[in-house]
């Protein structure tokens, strides 16, 4: 059984407690945070509400903490739960500088307690078709693709304007289109050249492009280019909606809508139909002239099922049997090794090397 308490019951402590409620396994013994609000809402939902932090260690009934407060603040919160020998489920980003995170993960080894960061974006249905649809070949071998969020709200709550604090797009949404990457086993790229964006006038990035570049794995390559050219792009002033994704193969063109909604792939078809030349614009072209319809299939694209509940499953696995965690601390380093290059790349201007 997992007997979890909250730490920082704010938009995100609060969605956990509501899932791990309905968790098999799993007892929510309480929460903590410094927020009298947020504790005076916890206690009305009916959950205990810890007065420190060294009640929660203290409490032995209680064998792991999930650290859902500020990003600044997970290091601090990790050594001290794992010295007091609780199991640590953290947010992401775990932490803001891969030196951080070593000694967050060192403190787990030495105490001998599992530290998983909750990077739930591995199991997001539209990531998992669109890795999905390029195993099936369909596309052909794909030689680029592109993942973005956007969003019209600006940069929502305090802490997340601040730089010190951790906040910022990459940190927040850059770790897990990363994440994502890396879990398809783009873990090393060639190149990283990340431009930040500042349109929204804040101290921090409100949307970045990240474009990496990366040479196919002898295993990928029945799928993929031998180089590989992946786009992230985050924006938070976007009042329309680009595709979620776009995979780019020799043979078709993968598009995913959304999160839900799937999408469509639209593949290449031999045909002896001519090619002519059309007026567009203020031009005549082949090129950019609609393919003949015989020359092309749209297949509709469903969205996979995925189970949301899989890192929670996990982590208590890995607590009462010692199975292998879902996400491995040396993935998390790695996508925040990236998130640095991406930074120092931003910094700098220029496309620079990521030294694995
Ligand atoms: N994995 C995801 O999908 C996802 C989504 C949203 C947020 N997050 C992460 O969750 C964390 C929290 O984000 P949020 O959106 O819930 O922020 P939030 O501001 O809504 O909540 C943070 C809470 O922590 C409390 N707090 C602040 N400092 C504290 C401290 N020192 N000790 C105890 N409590 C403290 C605040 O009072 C607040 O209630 C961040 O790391 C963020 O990146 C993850």
């Amino acid at each position: 059984m997992i007997n979890i308490v909250i730490v920082g019951y704010g938009g995100m402590g609060h969605y956990h407690s509501t899932r791990i409620k309905t968790l098999p396994g799993y007892r929510l013994c309480g929460i903590f945070d410094i927020d009298p609000e947020r504790v005076r809402l916890a206690v009305g939902d009916g959950i205990r509400a810890y007065a420190s932090k060294e009640e929660i260690a203290s409490d032995g009934s209680v064998n792991a903490v999930l650290i859902a407060t500020p990003n600044d603040t997970h290091g601090e919160y990790a050594e001290y739960f794992a010295a007091a020998g609780k199991h640590i489920i953290c947010e992401k980003p775990a932490s803001m500088t891969h030196e951080a995170f070593d000694a967050m993960a060192a403190a787990a080894d030495r105490s001998g307690v599992k530290l998983a960061v909750h990077q739930n974006r591995r199991c997001d249905s539209d990531y998992l078709t669109a890795f999905s649809v390029i195993d099936g070949g369909k596309l052909g071998r794909v030689y680029r693709i592109d993942s973005r969020v956007m969003g019209a709200n600006g940069i929502p709550g305090g802490w997340r304007k601040k730089k010190r604090r951790g906040g910022g797009m990459m940190l927040d949404w850059g770790v897990h289109l990363i994440d994502q990457i890396c879990y398809a086993g783009f873990t090393a790229p060639k190149t990283v050249n990340c431009r930040y964006s500042h349109a929204l006038g804040f101290e921090v990035d409100d949307g970045f492009e990240l474009t990496m570049l990366f040479d196919a794995s002898e295993e990928q390559k029945n799928r993929y280019f031998p180089e590989v050219e992946i786009n992230l792009e985050v924006n938070t002033n976007a009042f329309i909606k680009l595709p979620r994704w776009t995979v780019f193969g020799e043979k078709g063109t993968l598009t995913l809508d959304d999160f839900e909604t799937g999408g469509r792939m639209t593949v290449y078809m031999r045909t002896d139909e001519l090619l002519l030349a059309e007026q567009r614009g203020n031009g005549l072209t082949k090129t950019m002239a609609a393919r003949p319809e015989s020359g092309v299939r749209s297949i509709a694209v469903e969205n996979l099922a995925s189970d949301y509940n899989r890192f929670y499953t996990a982590f208590r696995e890995s607590v009462e049997n010692n199975a292998e965690l879902f996400v491995k601390p040396g993935e998390v380093g790695r996508v925040i090794r990236i998130m640095e290059t991406a930074a120092a790349s931003a910094k700098k201007g220029r496309t620079i090397k990521f030294k694995d």
